[in-house]
């Protein structure tokens, strides 16, 4: 079976639409969301641009800010105080990577944690952690609602995450866990890999290198979603070797197709989620 991200994607976002115009309809103001970015790295934009195009399929109501490569710390963070307080905006994201004199880590504590529809807070991490997750980083949650459609049930079984990264591993880990499966976490220091990878039912890769999962790693049945988003000769390819991978897993994701219109439609889930909470 080929997980169809696209449909899953169209699905949720009717209904996160149709809760949006509810919304409005009740508070007289559409959810409202903020995006900025610095720089002009290509993928960034497109990306960004994806973003802003979305909120307003959804009914939303966006504001893109757009700075040069060479801004400066503090300009950002006015940014961000000012959004912080605007009554119009439920969420803020700041598109990582920033440019290399930037340190995201002195940027973004500055969002307020209500607004960090991108979960990457201490905060929401942390409320993560516990059980008790608010705004779930987008792409792991993506993650979960395309196994789900899938039809796999995820307690009891062995999930392998490779990846570690603070957006996608950390919190896909938390997540598997808090649907009661038994967690590995891969990283570059993890000794047999294949072998690991080999025992896993559900496997999420989120390397970043291009088809570093190949079919020999990949137990009979076992399913498979692809996070990767890797440029080979200008074309978009993933982690998993797909096309001899997909005779093997039960359930394989596309790139594209896959995760990557899922984490958009997330991002809209969690402004509609901090908009009602209001
Ligand atoms: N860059 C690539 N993916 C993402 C994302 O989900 N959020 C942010 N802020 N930056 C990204």
């Amino acid at each position: 079976m080929i997980i169809d991200g696209k449909a899953l994607s169209a699905k949720i976002r009717g209904d996160i639409k149709e809760e949006a115009a509810k919304l409005k309809a009740a508070k007289g103001r559409a959810p409202g969301l903020a995006v900025i970015i610095a720089g002009d790295d290509p993928a960034s934009r497109v990306y960004v641009r994806n973003k802003i195009l979305a909120c307003g399929e959804a009914g939303f109501y966006s504001v893109h800010k757009e700075y040069p490569a060479d801004v400066k710390k503090e300009e950002l963070i006015d940014a961000i105080l000012t959004l912080n307080g605007d009554e119009a905006i439920d969420g803020i994201l700041v598109q990582l990577p920033l440019p290399k004199h930037l340190n995201a880590e002195e940027i973004l504590p500055f969002i307020d944690v209500k607004k960090d529809v991108d979960g990457l807070s201490a905060y929401q991490q942390g409320l993560l952690l516990q059980g008790t997750p608010d705004l779930i980083s987008c792409t792991p949650n993506g993650v979960i609602e395309l196994i789900k459609f899938a039809g796999v049930s995820i307690a009891g079984k062995d999930a392998v995450v490779i990846g570690r990264s603070n957006m996608v591993g950390k919190p896909m880990a938390m997540l598997l866990l808090g649907e009661n499966a038994t967690v590995t976490v891969c990283h570059s220091k993890t000794k047999n890999l294949s072998e690991v990878v080999k025992r896993a039912d559900i496997v999420v890769a989120a390397i970043g290198r291009a088809k570093f999962i190949t079919a020999d790693m990949i137990k009979d049945g076992a399913v498979v979603i692809d996070v990767g988003m890797n440029s080979v000769g200008g074309k978009l390819c993933g982690d998993v070797d797909f096309d001899a991978v997909k005779d093997i897993a039960s359930a394989i994701t596309p790139v594209p197709g896959g995760v990557g219109p899922m984490t958009i439609t997330m991002l809209l889930k969690n402004t509609l989620k901090s908009a009602q909470s209001k």
